[in-house]
């Protein structure tokens, strides 16, 4: 019996740059290849030729910001030093008396200009973007690109987004990324019109941000000691958040700050454990999970802290939205605390049917955190577990645990952004086989099951209240993602599918086509040095690694979308040119 080796891998075009002069082909750029799918698209004849000459121009100071964006941008890909005017052949105008959405645009392209209207400089910003979706992929390309034509199919596009927030979660908490790591995949989700980034900033296995007044946040909260006994830490300074918002702002992108209350806390509470019912000493979490030890509402000063930090904070970001968390927190320290059980007393606090007094009692805290927020022009948003003792007033409801938070939220008469676990919406759950996917923490999430997810249940549309669904977010957790790699990896290509449902009316929806666009998408992609996922070749009833003596075995491969495979039989590395898996392999040597 002689040693046969197999290896698969799928293969995606990948975007060469040429040196030779020869015309490069490139299938990917075939056809239009937009995503999110726009509302309406009329294509027409022949196509506009962006040139060294070509000038772009704003009506408007915000117009003209918003052009300069995009010339800067062109420039790396393009070579052309592109001059912003009043007048121009690509012209933006944003006039905010236009009957349209506020993100909403009208893009004309013809074979001899581009004009792009806008009732908002978001509107205008959006429509750039799909001009830039109509040129080749390699747009994106961070340096000159030769031996291709600039050239955007002639068409005509009126467009919208179905929901006004589409977002994704960053969560530097688990494991910490960069101002840089943060900035890449900002400047990637804008051109797929996402608009909100949800910053998820405290956590029992470490705090993330710096509090001038609680120095020990940054000291002790910010670090903890991993298996190996290796401390594992970091933070971002108050200038390094202003950064990173200034940068999403840029480009449309508003970014809401999450300070965990008063569960998953512990971190903070290892530099203040007066901040707990039981004040003895701890340490950031060091294993994932939820966690026992939450903030005692029993103790003002829990809630001087909490202000404190809020007084900071709160500044940092221009968004009207705050997240308050409001997750996973289990309440046995409060039944046992005098001080919370004297704070119960002082409520009238009683059990209800489906609501404990401790659960009442997170609601007091939820609600006198509104009040302070509000002081400073924020409404709240808390995942789905604030519903369980009472809502406050304004809270909007962010649907975890399915979809159930969000449905009960907007019956009553509150704002729900879905983003249910059970729906596709973890990206840090297994988008294939979990035996051959990098160690991830579970669930599956193929992207085709993301892509299918409709947030606005049909529930709330037969009861006349899906205008409370104000839209989708994806969430990256990070327990498995232990570096940028991995987190680009989970994000993409599932959050380019988030883009499409926040965006695209439901009846437009097309996985078969939406698959056919990403082939581009990756290009673009690879632009920006993206380490997106690749289905990997699967086994039909679950992938394994196995060595049997026999005659003969035929091997069966499926990937998680249609995608290319190719293999070797003699060990080496597959590539692109290698033989490619249309038909179950037999292999009899
Ligand atoms: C959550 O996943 N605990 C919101
Ligand atoms: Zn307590």
């Amino acid at each position: 019996m002689k040693k046969v080796f197999l290896t698969l891998c799928a293969a995606v075009g990948l975007a060469l740059v040429s040196c030779s002069e020869a015309p490069v082909d490139r299938p990917w750029n075939d056809g239009i290849n937009i995503i999110p799918m726009p509302v309406e698209m009329q294509v027409a004849e022949g196509s506009f030729k962006l040139t060294s000459s070509t000038v772009l121009a704003g009506n408007t100071e915000e117009g003209q910001k918003v052009a300069q964006f995009f010339a800067d941008k062109l420039a790396k890909s393009t070579g052309f030093n592109l001059k912003v005017a009043d007048k121009g052949d690509i012209s933006i105008n944003i006039d905010p008396a236009l009957e349209m959405n506020e993100e909403g645009y009208h893009l004309n392209v013809t074979t001899k200009a581009v004009n792009i209207e806008a009732k908002t400089a978001a509107g205008a910003f959006y429509g750039m973007q799909t001009l830039l979706q109509l040129l080749p992929a390699e747009v994106e390309s961070p340096t000159v690109v030769k031996n291709i034509a600039w050239t955007a199919q002639a068409c005509d596009i009126k467009d919208e987004p179905r929901y006004a927030y589409r977002g994704f979660m960053f969560e530097p908490c688990r494991h910490f990324f960069s101002v840089e790591e943060a900035k890449k995949v900002i400047d990637v989700l804008s051109t797929f019109k996402i608009n909100r980034m949800h910053f998820h900033l405290t956590e029992d296995q470490g705090w993330r941000i710096e509090i001038k007044k609680y120095p020990k946040l940054m000291e002790v909260a910010s670090k903890r000691i991993e298996g190996d006994g290796t401390e594992y830490g970091g933070y971002y300074t108050q200038e390094q958040i202003k950064e990173i918002v200034a940068y999403a702002t840029e480009r449309f992108i508003d970014v809401i700050p999450e300070i965990e209350l008063p569960g998953h806390e512990l971190a903070a509470i290892a530099a203040y454990p007066e901040l707990a019912c039981n004040t003895t000493s701890i340490t950031p979490r060091i294993i994932w999970g939820v966690e026992d030890v939450v903030m005692c509402p029993g103790k003002e000063d829990m809630f001087t802290f909490l202000e404190g930090v809020i007084a900071e904070v709160a500044p940092l970001f221009p968004s009207k939205y705050f997240h308050i968390g409001g997750d996973e927190c289990p309440k046995h320290s409060w039944e046992n605390c005098p001080a919370c059980q004297a704070r119960i007393r002082e409520l009238g606090l009683k059990d209800k049917p489906g609501q404990t007094k401790e659960q009442q009692l997170q609601s007091y805290v939820v609600e006198r955190m509104e009040k302070v927020l509000a002081g400073y022009g924020k409404r709240i948003i808390g995942w789905d577990e604030i519903l369980e003792g009472g809502l406050s007033p304004d809270a909007t409801v962010m649907s975890w645990r399915g979809t159930e938070g969000g449905i009960a939220s907007a019956l009553q008469g509150h704002d729900a952004i879905m983003t249910p676990s059970s729906d596709g919406m973890y990206l840090d759950h297994y988008q294939g086989d979990s035996k051959i996917e990098p160690v991830g923490i579970g669930g599956y999430a193929p992207l085709e099951k993301t892509y299918n997810y409709n947030p606005t249940p049909d529930t709330l549309v037969v009861m006349k209240k899906d205008h409370h669904i104000l839209g989708v977010q994806g969430n990256t957790w990070t327990e498995y993602i232990p570096n940028g790699d991995i987190l680009e990896y989970r994000m993409f290509p599932r959050l380019i599918a988030v883009a499409e449902i926040g965006w695209t009316p439901l009846a437009k929806k097309d996985y078969k086509d939406f698959t056919r666009r990403l082939n581009n998408a990756y290009v673009r992609l690879d632009g920006h040095s993206i380490n997106y996922h690749i289905p990997q070749p699967e086994q039909p009833h679950g992938s394994c690694n196995f060595v049997a003596f026999t005659d003969k075995a035929t091997l069966e491969f499926k990937t998680t979308r249609p995608i290319k495979m190719v293999y070797t039989l003699d060990g080496t590395e597959p590539n692109a040119q290698s033989t490619e898996y249309t038909a179950p392999i037999e292999v009899t040597e």
